[in-house]
């Protein structure tokens, strides 16, 4: 039988058996997984052929390396044998063969003598026979839990440096000089990121290291024995310069990157490093590297997550200042009714079910209510119940557990709680389904939830806010609606008029809006001439406050500037008045008594429509029957 050994961080070999077709690659279906974006889904294929093996390349972006070449047809694989795909290295072993050399990952250079000294403590790496190899053994095992118990309390990069540091002189008793150095940035010299001293004649704060015996550690990712620095002429000067007899260098990797080095050195005549103090030094720079490597990940969290915080108590303000009660435009009787109401409810506990027509208000007034509320330093969450697919409603408001359904491969919070003392603003209600609609039901009831999948009760403190533009009675007695979760959610009910039913709110809203846009698009103009204002004014507005907004900005952007904006700016639907008929208002005079006229000239119309019925010329008209009989008293129609 034969398999792959995964050595692609030092100290931790993983092995793969191989089947009769083996493939590797990063998607999740392959039979040797390497996860990383260097790997193509589908990489390469191992194949047993004859009493051998032969890989091929699958048409790999990054290549398969054996011996350092890219492969290009199929090749044998031969024992021992390194290949490289990505930042993985996987060596091929035949069972029947040699074992895997354990020396693989270090190396042993002697600046004078050619053969290796006597190792005192050589069983250290090595296999463990004996009382005082078990003994050692423990020692070995004791280093890597106190590595562990490190690495569970801390962090934070130098506090975690400084104690590595600390554990290799105790484990190293006669290392003199212990450091890391790190890549600073994208460069790719290395920079000592910590360094501690017991030789007080060794350098210490920016001291010295050799980049060339770091490079070489790095690139041939090995770790390194120097023996007899200061006797031989190979070494370099800055080995000479720092004064040690050996040195251990390892790297530090993971399979991300290459981080750095970890180095200690020894100036003491009487003791040399050893070959299994490089073994033991190798196992622990594996370890140190992914501490490293986690601290630093830790750190760039934390760093990101310091920054959405500021961005967010940003945006917060911004959005407080936007939905303030003044930014509710308006003075009509509804409008300021509807002021009235929501000043009062907002630090109301309560649910409040704002409805009305798509556009006529009801997100800005749910966000005036939470942003003028106790609750406005936390978060404001809307969700369109509409706009989520029926199956994923109920996993999106109360989140799940891993493996609730297929493709739940973690656990997810819910936006119930992700919107915990604050507000969740649920829009066109009227569309949730009746399953979700219990779920919701239970936890306005209980103030907890259950994700899917789950059997913990997680308390929430979330009020809710709700909106429709769908008639909920006539929703319950078609059995669409439940009738406890309406009357749950209606503890107040603000309803918000469409804008024809509040003509008197339009000059207001075309002057805010004109301005917002104008400074928005960096324009100035001069406002709508009073014919331009009179069609806005009597314009239905289907699609109420978001089809008047749109239609200002829209005019805003392709005015040019310093314009006065007059009726050939307005779309079609609104302006579909010949000229003659205009000249016929202008020449009344003032905007109200052209505006008197128009409105006289369409209830005519409308009535003459409707054959008299005043029910159906209200609505043709888009007024209430009351404002239709207002006006016809008011021009003793
Ligand atoms: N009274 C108002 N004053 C100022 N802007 C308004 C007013 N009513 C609505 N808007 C604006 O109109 C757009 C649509 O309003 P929105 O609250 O989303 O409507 P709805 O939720 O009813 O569909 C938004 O840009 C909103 O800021
Ligand atoms: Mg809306």
């Amino acid at each position: 039988m034969a398999e792959l050994i995964d050595i692609t961080v030092p100290g931790q070999k993983k092995s793969y058996p191989l089947k009769d077709v083996t493939i590797l690659g990063r998607a999740a279906t392959t039979d040797i997984r390497l996860d990383d974006l260097l790997v193509s889904r589908h990489h390469a294929r191992i194949c047993k052929s004859g009493s051998g093996y032969l890989i091929e390349d699958l048409g790999s972006q990054n290549g398969v390396f054996l011996g350092g070449s890219r492969i290009a047809a199929s090749q044998p694989l031969t024992n021992g044998e390194k290949i490289c795909i990505g930042p993985y290295t996987l060596v091929f072993k035949d069972v029947e063969s040699n074992p895997y050399p354990s020396a693989e990952y270090t190396q042993i250079i002697m600046a004078a003598k050619d053969t290796l000294p006597g190792t005192p403590d050589a069983a250290m790496g090595g296999v463990a026979t004996g009382k005082g190899n078990i003994e050692q053994l423990q020692k070995n095992l004791k280093i890597f839990h106190d590595i562990a118990r490190v690495i569970g309390d801390i962090n934070d990069l130098d506090t975690l440096l400084n104690e590595i540091i600390q554990i290799l002189f105790a484990v190293f008793p006669h290392a003199g000089r212990c450091f890391v150095a790190l890549h600073d940035g994208e460069e790719s010299q290395l920079v000592i990121r910590t360094v501690q001293t017991k030789d007080s004649d060794m350098p210490g704060e920016g001291g010295v290291l050799s980049q060339t015996l770091a490079r070489r550690a790095i690139e041939e990712r090995k770790s390194l024995l120097v023996m007899d620095t200061q006797m031989g002429s190979q070494v370099s000067t800055s080995i000479k310069v720092i004064g040690a007899r050996s040195m251990l260098c390892a790297p530090l990797l993971c399979p991300q990157k290459p981080l750095g080095i970890l180095q200690i050195e020894s100036k003491s005549r009487e003791y040399e490093f050893s070959k299994a103090d490089l073994d033991l030094f190798t196992g622990i720079a594996s370890q140190v590297a992914l501490l490293i490597y986690s601290a630093e990940l830790f750190d760039d969290l934390k760093k990101a997550h310091e920054r959405i915080a500021s961005e967010n108590k940003n945006l917060r303000k911004q959005q407080q200042v936007q939905s303030s009660f003044s930014n509710i435009i308006g003075r009509s009787p509804k409008i300021h009714e509807i002021l009235e109401r929501v000043k009062k409810v907002s630090n109301s506990p309560y649910s409040v079910l704002i409805t009305g027509k798509s556009g006529s208000g009801k997100e800005l007034i749910a966000k005036s209510i939470h942003y003028n509320s106790s609750r406005s330093g936390q978060p404001f969450v809307p969700l369109n119940c509409a706009a989520i697919p029926r199956d994923l409603l109920e996993s999106e408001l109360f989140g799940y557990e891993k493996g609730a359904f297929t493709g739940a491969v973690g656990t997810k919070q819910g936006l119930f709680e992700v919107a915990n003392k604050g507000t969740i603003f649920l829009d066109e209600i009227g569309d949730m389904n009746p399953h979700t609609q219990v779920k919701l039901l239970r936890v306005l009831q209980e103030k907890e939830l259950l994700r899917v999948g789950g059997t913990k009760a997680i308390k929430v403190d979330v009020r809710v806010l709700a909106a429709t533009n769908k008639d909920l009675k006539a929703a319950i007695s078609n059995g669409e609606f439940r009738e406890d979760l309406f009357y749950r959610l209606n503890v107040v009910p603000v309803h918000v008029p469409p804008l024809c039913e509040r003509r008197e709110d339009i000059p207001l809203l075309v002057a805010h809006f004109l301005e917002s846009s104008s400074a928005d698009v960096g324009r100035r103009v001069k406002g709508f001439t009073p014919e331009a204002m009179v069609l806005l004014s009597n314009y239905s507005w289907p699609g109420n406050v978001r089809e008047l907004k749109n239609v200002v900005e829209r005019i805003v952007t392709l005015a040019p500037d310093d314009s006065v904006l007059d009726v050939e700016m307005l779309p079609q639907e609104i302006s579909n008045k010949s000229p003659v008929q205009l000249q016929k208002y202008k020449s009344a005079g003032t905007l109200y008594e052209a505006q008197r006229q128009l409105e006289m000239e369409m209830i005519m119309d409308a009535l003459k429509s409707a054959k008299g019925n005043k029910s159906k010329a209200a609505e043709l008209l888009g007024i209430s029957r009351k404002v239709l009989y207002e006006k016809l008293d008011a021009y003793k129609i």
